[in-house]
């Protein structure tokens, strides 16, 4: 097949890369290489020395030795992941009952939430698992563990402790069970206070722990965070995890939360999306008592308007008037003005304006257009303006799009998601991954690559310059709100 590029006929050859240039392709030979470009050596020694920890902790796995519990310990506060990792597998792998009053009497906090995740995982036996012939459900162990997670002193841990701790939590609930009433009121008073909290998936996990635990309050808390959270995946995951939850409800925060789902039904995800959202809201209609039903009877009877994504995104700029920014505007402002910008508000336009309906940003949002997290070290305050304000000025060609002209006439326009024996997939709406049209290959009459950017113009007319460069330093800083431009 032939494409058309610049008036050019070019044979496709969509999954063969050939590099021409100058550069030598030999594989680089040593890590010593790639850390050697003038970069601090001590970089090598430190990973050097980690690799070693961790391949001595590994040699434990899958084996018994009476050392093994005693040289690993020490590591379950390590900084890094895969070190702490190594080395509760190396502890899961010794006899359990060598080292299970060690995890439940560790007295450093960041030893002990990965020690009792190794105990929880040892000595619970997984529902998935469980079979008739397994041991029953050793409920004094599980009591111990659920006392050792309430003697920490919760609010003190650092927030790698803190997930840890959570997750631990959840293992142990899902592998033991439920325990008595005066423990899950315990718990529940342990964690409440704990959310919301300040990281998204530290929210997740309280979010899904309380709802459980059918605290009176995770249903308003909940609610408000899917108000506030910017993304679809945020709010999902709150909504899910409140869909059993019976406690803590009142008309007025549950009618918000079955309108929530009018508008989920216009989000856009995987092939098997709207079907998840669905059960969602299944298990959300079961949790209601007959009461509920009748007095939410109104808004459970509503149908979604279908809309397209981006016509939702822009509703909260309804009623605004348009400014047409020039670039040399923006990027003036943006030359004096990219300090004290607002974190924030900065990721709430970049949703609001529709950007993450097409573009990844640090694993959340859409994937068809490109990957943004690294275009604030790409790209100059300057230049990204320009891609937003005049997206057809450059465009990356593996999204541009193409127009098919077929032999009947027809005529689609949409970028390449697909390309395999006779057929070619355009996906036709860069905002919703399953419009998608296939063409057979043999009735191209014309393929012309389209001038013009999938991503539209215009994005940034409702907003204000303050907001445009809120949403620019929250891009430039690759969404960290560490950075320089957001401190006062
Ligand atoms: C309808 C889908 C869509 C929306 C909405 C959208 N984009 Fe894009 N964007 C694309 C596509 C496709 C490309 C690649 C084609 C191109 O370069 O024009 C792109 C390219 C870019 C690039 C250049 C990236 C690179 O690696 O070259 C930037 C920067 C960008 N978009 C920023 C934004 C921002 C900021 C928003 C929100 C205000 C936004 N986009 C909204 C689809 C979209």
């Amino acid at each position: 097949m032939y494409f058309t590029i610049g008036g050019r006929r070019v044979q496709s050859g969509l999954y063969r890369v050939t590099y021409v240039g100058e550069e030598s392709t030999t594989p680089v030979a040593k890590v010593a290489k790639t850390f050697g470009n003038g970069q601090e050596p001590t970089l090598l020694a430190s990973s050097a020395t980690a690799r070693k920890s961790r391949h001595e902790l590994e040699a434990f796995h899958g084996r018994q030795d009476p050392n093994a519990v005693k040289v690993a310990w020490p590591h379950l506060s390590n900084n890094d992941r895969f070190i702490r990792w190594a080395a509760r597998v190396a502890i899961e792998h010794q006899p359990v009952e060598t080292w299970a009053d060690k995890a439940l009497t560790e007295s450093d906090s960041k030893i002990q939430v990965e020690a009792l995740l190794a105990l929880a995982r040892v000595a619970g036996v997984c529902p998935q698992h469980r079979t008739d012939s397994s041991p029953p459900v050793d409920t004094q162990m599980r009591d111990k563990l659920l006392a050792a997670v309430l003697a920490i002193d919760l609010p003190k841990l650092d927030a790698t402790s803190q997930l840890t701790v959570q997750r631990t939590l959840q293992i142990i609930l899902t592998r033991f069970g439920r325990p008595d009433d005066a423990t899950v009121q315990k718990l529940t008073v342990a964690l409440a206070p704990l959310f919301p909290a300040e990281s998204f998936e530290l929210n997740w996990l309280l979010c899904e722990t309380l709802g459980w635990l059918q605290s009176p309050t995770v249903a308003a808390k909940a609610m408000a965070l899917i108000d506030a959270a910017p993304t679809q995946e945020e709010q999902v995951q709150y909504a899910r995890s409140i869909r059993l939850l019976k406690a803590g409800w009142n008309d007025e925060l549950q009618t918000a939360y079955f309108e929530w789902f009018l508008k989920a039904a216009n989000y856009r995800g995987g092939a098997s999306f709207a079907k998840f959202i669905e059960f969602i809201r299944n298990d959300a209609v079961a949790s209601l008592s007959d009461a509920q039903k009748d007095s939410l009877k109104e808004v459970l009877a509503k149908k979604p308007v279908q809309k397209s994504a981006l016509e939702n995104l822009g509703a909260i700029f309804k009623g605004r008037p348009e400014t047409n920014w020039t670039l040399d505007e923006l990027s003036q402002a943006a030359r004096t003005d990219l300090k004290q910008r607002d974190f924030r508000n900065g990721r709430k336009m970049f949703a609001a304006a529709g950007c993450f309906a097409c573009h990844r940003f640090r694993n959340q949002g859409g994937m068809t257009g490109p990957d943004l997290t690294t275009a604030g070290r790409r790209y100059s305050s300057h230049d990204l303006l320009d891609q937003v304000v005049n997206p057809s000025k450059v465009i990356n060609d593996q999204f541009s799009a193409v127009t098919v002209v077929t032999d009947e006439g027809l005529v689609h326009t949409g970028v390449v998601v697909n390309l395999g024996g006779d057929r070619l997939t355009l996906n036709t709406d860069l905002t919703d991954p399953n419009k998608r049209v296939n063409i057979d290959r043999n009735s191209i009459e014309e393929l012309i690559a389209s001038k013009t950017s999938p991503m539209p113009a215009g994005l940034f007319n409702r907003m204000t310059k303050d907001e445009i460069l809120d949403l620019t330093a929250y891009l430039i800083s690759g969404g960290d709100a560490g950075h320089e431009y957001f401190q006062k």
